[in-house]
């Protein structure tokens, strides 16, 4: 496994992810991502709207404004209650963030030395609303995206006519001041979170209508020294989860994960200790991963009950409750789950499981066909070849339709198919003089450098299959 400097350079070196302003020396916190990163981060995302919003009926998405009505940050408690400690090792000057019941007994996490409190900070970004100062209004950068999820969330029902139970998802930036960013991308101030606030009818807690896709899994839940490993099913059935609809939704997540390449044998799920949960959380499940620097939480799986409408109902003075057709009565319902990652962190798990090294000593970036930056790069054998240039580009510019694509003709075939295989290219094409004759070329497989001939006229099919799972490569 790569040491997060490693990833941290490797990302910088081949154009996925830069300091923020680096010729400025950066600022903390803050990233800028190059071409291969902004088409990765992309391709997450997009890959996580269509498994949870394109292919259910329940839940539809929104994108809601990054700096909202002050007031809705009042009424969800994160005004008051969205604190952090700061502390300052008096030995090693390391400064990082602890929970109030930590504060007493905690040492420094790098030397073990002793710590000294630097007060509670509240971690929202401010800023002014209005170009003259005497009329702004202090306003913050939403710290995450489920507010906006709660203050429109009436609209979005009555105008999708959906029905209990659903779900509203979202994708957008969120901004944290955080007391220590690090590990690259992993604490960051400017972040993008991928959140659904999942709504049922109170009264209906225990009645999830859907099937858990099992998988095993290490489990630690709040009452366990050490994690099991069992089936999320049967940690159900143990009453170890205590809600179909949580383990539901981890088992949702951990699926997709494992669909877009991951290996689970790096997961596992904590539950939240008492003193740990948030302020509007009554439960909450982290899915973890074994990041280069431990395990670490990826996602959070908050049940976060009638809190959120409660509050915005008390604050707006607005009805927010909608009708529920089987009880025939309007209700206030409530959110059983909300599954919420940050985009950042997920891209740290994708990079850090595709990130290999060949015997050779070359690295090979195994990231699944879905998720890969440049699907196909199409390579003719010369560039001298008038004809070669010729078909290979018509080749080109036919898969420049549906996916990105590169079009490489400078080096040896080998350099360039190395080129590829570093930044993750599924597949390469390439384009000899058997081409011209026999319409045929050669696609190579990045992970085992397999490579097979195929029909030109078949290799936008056969590339759209291989990428969708439909066939494999040994058997085209
Ligand atoms: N709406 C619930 C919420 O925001 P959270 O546990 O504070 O809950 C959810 O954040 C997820 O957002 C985390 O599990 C993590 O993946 C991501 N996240 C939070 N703060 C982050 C930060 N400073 N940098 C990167 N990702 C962060």
């Amino acid at each position: 496994m790569a040491t997060i400097e490693e990833l941290t350079n490797f990302c910088k070196r081949k154009g996925f992810i830069y300091p923020s302003g680096e010729i400025y020396g950066g600022l903390a916190g803050f990233w800028d991502y190059g071409h291969l990163g902004s088409e990765l981060k992309n391709n997450i995302k997009a890959q996580w709207w269509k498994h949870h919003v394109h292919k259910r009926e329940d839940i539809v998405g929104i994108d809601g404004a990054i700096i909202t009505n002050p007031k809705v940050w009042e009424a969800s408690g994160h005004v008051e209650n969205f604190t952090d400690i700061a502390v300052i090792c008096t030995k090693c000057k390391h400064k990082f963030k602890v929970d109030k019941q930590e504060l007493e007994k905690a040492k420094c996490e790098k030397c073990n030395g002793k710590i000294e409190s630097k007060g509670v900070f509240n971690p929202m970004f401010t800023t002014q609303v209005g170009p003259i100062q005497d009329d702004s209004t202090l306003a913050y950068l939403r710290p995450e995206t489920a507010q906006l999820i709660f203050t429109n969330f009436k609209l979005v029902q009555e105008n999708a006519r959906l029905k209990l139970p659903f779900g509203i998802a979202q994708i957008g930036k969120a901004f944290r001041n955080e007391i220590a960013p690090r590990n690259f991308i992993f604490r960051v101030r400017e972040l993008e979170q991928m959140e659904i606030e999942y709504f049922i009818d109170p009264t209906k807690k225990s009645e999830c209508p859907y099937e858990i896709e099992d998988i095993e899994i290490k489990i630690l839940s709040n009452k366990m020294k050490e994690p099991k490993k069992m089936k999320i099913s049967q940690a159900l059935k143990n009453n170890i989860i205590k809600l179909k609809w949580h383990a539901y939704w981890l088992s949702s997540s951990l699926n997709w994960f494992k669909s877009l390449g991951a290996n689970i044998e790096n997961f596992r799920i904590r539950q939240h200790l008492k003193e740990e949960k948030s302020h509007y959380s009554t439960d909450t499940w982290d899915l973890e991963y074994n990041f280069p620097f431990g395990w670490k939480e990826l996602q959070g799986i908050a049940d976060r009950g009638t809190y959120d409408l409660e509050q915005h109902e008390k604050h707006s003075k607005k009805d927010l409750k909608i009708m529920d057709e089987q009880l025939d009565k309007k209700i206030l319902p409530m959110v059983v789950a909300e599954p919420s990652f940050g985009v950042e962190r997920a891209l740290l798990v994708f990079m850090n499981e595709a990130h290999t090294i060949d015997k050779k000593g070359n690295t090979i970036l195994k990231l699944s066909p879905k998720l890969a930056p440049v699907k196909v790069s199409i390579l003719p054998l010369i560039k001298k070849d008038k004809n070669l240039i010729k078909t290979a580009r018509e080749i080109f510019k036919n898969l420049q339709e549906e996916w990105n694509v590169t079009y490489d003709e400078s080096g040896s075939i080998g350099r360039r198919y190395a080129r590829n295989d570093e930044i993750g290219t599924p597949y390469a094409i390439t384009i000899d003089f058997d081409s011209l004759t026999n319409s045929d070329a050669t696609i190579r497989n990045r992970d085992d450098g397999k490579q097979k001939r195929i029909p030109i006229k078949n290799i936008r099919d056969t590339i759209r299959k291989l990428i969708n799972q439909e066939i494999e490569f040994e058997n085209i």
